[in-house]
């Protein structure tokens, strides 16, 4: 146990900002050396033997649950799952009143998915375990901002100096905040792309701090985005908290920013493509580039467990846990 504590990135994770680069770095180098626990790969020593986690979503998903869930298994936590739907929020308990049940029922770590911005820091104040921010209205979604960096480094051996565009609905997208504030961190040039209703208006730029090394730029120009980039990451629109008429209807959207073949060949015919999922297919990104060899989507989701393994050994492997 005493492995974890000497690289610990405190007691939770709920946005990439407060691990800064160097903490990142240390997500990541512990995510990369699980790597023969990929996939159906043999599970690793069970660590987190007698400690509790607990899944707590209050908004749908498919990946972050089941990867953290993976995750907490392969390590020999055990795993509880909630939601709200099912659980006495539905009768009116509120959000600190949950943080302090699960606090006296002894769970270990809370994996906190809610649609509201801020609310896993709300519940960091109520229960004294680990919270992990799985997604919190479109402020941060730290893991998969981490899984994206990890993928990058897998594949190009580094992030700094990696030109990512970053196309679609940035204005309303968690991880759109998330990622390319950990890629600034680590020095990687973000290109922000969409039309201008979909681009972010106030924040990114302004909270950075002084040691990232990356450049951001926004452009409502395809071209300018694609042009020499070495990844492509198309964002889904979130129609969940989008006003109407942010973007024409009837396909104008998909034919100017849609992450398609025929617009990788025109402006960055060697890049790779990236989507956090789930994604819209035919909208944001066309169908045939899902599982097409230049996609790096498929390992986003594998390495998601790597990084969420980490993250949990980071948080719950010390000593004092
Ligand atoms: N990327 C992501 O958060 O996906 P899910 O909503 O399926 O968890």
């Amino acid at each position: 146990m005493s492995t974890f504590s000497a690289v610990g990135i405190g007691r939770c994770l709920l946005d990439v900002d407060a691990l800064g680069a160097a903490g990142i770095a240390r997500v990541l180098d512990l995510a990369e050396s699980l790597r023969p626990h990929a996939g159906r790969g043999p599970a690793p020593e069970p660590l987190l033997r007698g400690r509790t986690v607990v899944s707590f979503f209050y908004e749908a998903s498919t990946r972050t649950r089941l990867s953290f869930e993976i995750a907490a298994q392969k390590l020999g936590a055990d795993v509880l799952s909630a939601s709200a739907e099912g659980s006495s929020v539905v009768k009116g308990e509120s959000l600190v009143d949950t943080a302090r049940t699960l606090d006296s029922l002894g769970a270990h770590a809370v994996v906190l998915r809610h649609p509201e911005a801020g609310a896993p820091y709300l519940f960091a104040r109520h229960f004294g375990g680990a919270v992990v921010n799985a997604g919190d209205g479109r402020h941060a979604h730290p893991t998969q901002a981490l899984l994206d960096l990890l993928t990058l480094r897998e594949r190009f051996g580094r992030i700094e100096g990696l030109r990512v565009a970053i196309v679609g609905d940035a204005e309303h997208s968690r991880v759109a905040r998330s990622t390319a504030f950990g890629l600034l961190l680590c020095g990687a040039a973000v290109r922000l792309c969409g039309p201008a209703t979909l681009l972010p208006h106030v924040g990114l730029a302004a909270s950075l701090p002084p040691e990232a090394s990356g450049t951001l730029s926004m452009t409502t120009s395809m071209e300018d985005a694609l042009r020499r980039a070495d990844v492509v990451m198309a964002l889904r629109m979130q129609a969940e908290r989008q006003r109407t008429g942010l973007v024409p209807a009837g396909g104008e959207y998909t034919k100017q920013y849609g992450v398609t073949p025929e617009a990788l060949a025109r402006y960055a015919p060697d890049a790779l493509v990236m989507h956090p999922g789930p994604a819209n297919e035919g909208v944001e990104i066309a169908p045939a580039l899902m599982a097409a060899d230049r996609s790096l989507i498929g390992r986003q989701v594998t390495n998601g467990v790597l990084v969420r393994m980490a993250v949990l050994l980071l948080l719950l492997g010390g000593d004092d846990a």
